[in-house]
């Protein structure tokens, strides 16, 4: 199926002052409620990576999750959980950092992955960046490199995926709201 930007951008809905005044939100639950949509998504992914040289998917709390498991399906690769803090039982390392509209964490279980994996970083969104730049430094701490980190949207003007490039992970985006 042929990507459509425009259909895929005029399916996110964006709610004012969510959570928080200032914050326009862009909700992507319409996205999710439509096959179609997550059809166009999940093979244009598909398509960028089915020949890539990754060994991993790395997918990211919450909403990362649900693209993270169809793509791991398809391309038949190891499914790792980058959770927020406090849910994942067994010995793991955390890093802090900043999002558009608070502060939180992500953890990855320590015997997720290991020198030489080559990790695709799965979310729905790129805002400030601060997100993937954290799952980014766990995913090198345990000694992977990140292959790519994706998301369907960018917020260019939160200034995320230039930090993200400056601080040399190969970023992909599907489309952006300027
Ligand atoms: C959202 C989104 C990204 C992150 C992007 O997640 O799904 O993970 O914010 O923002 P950033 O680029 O400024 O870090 P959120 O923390 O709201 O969690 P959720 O997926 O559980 O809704
Ligand atoms: N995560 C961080 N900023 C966001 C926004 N503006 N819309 C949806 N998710 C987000």
């Amino acid at each position: 199926m042929i990507f459509d930007e425009y259909s895929i951008k005029s399916q996110v809905r964006p709610v004012p002052n969510f959570p928080k005044p200032g914050v326009t939100f862009r909700d992507i639950t319409p996205l999710y409620q439509s096959p179609r949509a997550m059809r166009m998504i999940a093979d244009s992914l598909i398509q960028r990576y089915v020949d890539s040289p990754i060994t991993h998917i790395g997918a990211i709390d919450a909403r990362g999750f649900l693209l993270g498991a169809v793509i791991a399906y398809e391309l038949n690769k190891p499914l790792v959980l980058l959770r927020k803090p406090g849910k994942l039982p067994a010995d793991a390392l955390r890093q802090s950092y900043q999002s558009e509209y608070g502060e939180s964490a992500l953890e990855i279980h320590r015997d997720a992955l290991q020198a030489g994996d080559q990790v695709l970083l799965l979310d729905d969104l790129i805002a400030t960046g601060g997100t993937f730049l954290a799952a980014a430094r766990l995913v090198k701490q345990l000694g992977a490199d990140v292959y790519e980190a994706a998301a369907i949207i960018d917020l260019p003007d939160l200034g995320g995926s230039r930090l993200m490039q400056d601080a040399d992970i190969p970023t992909f985006t599907l489309c952006a709201f300027a």
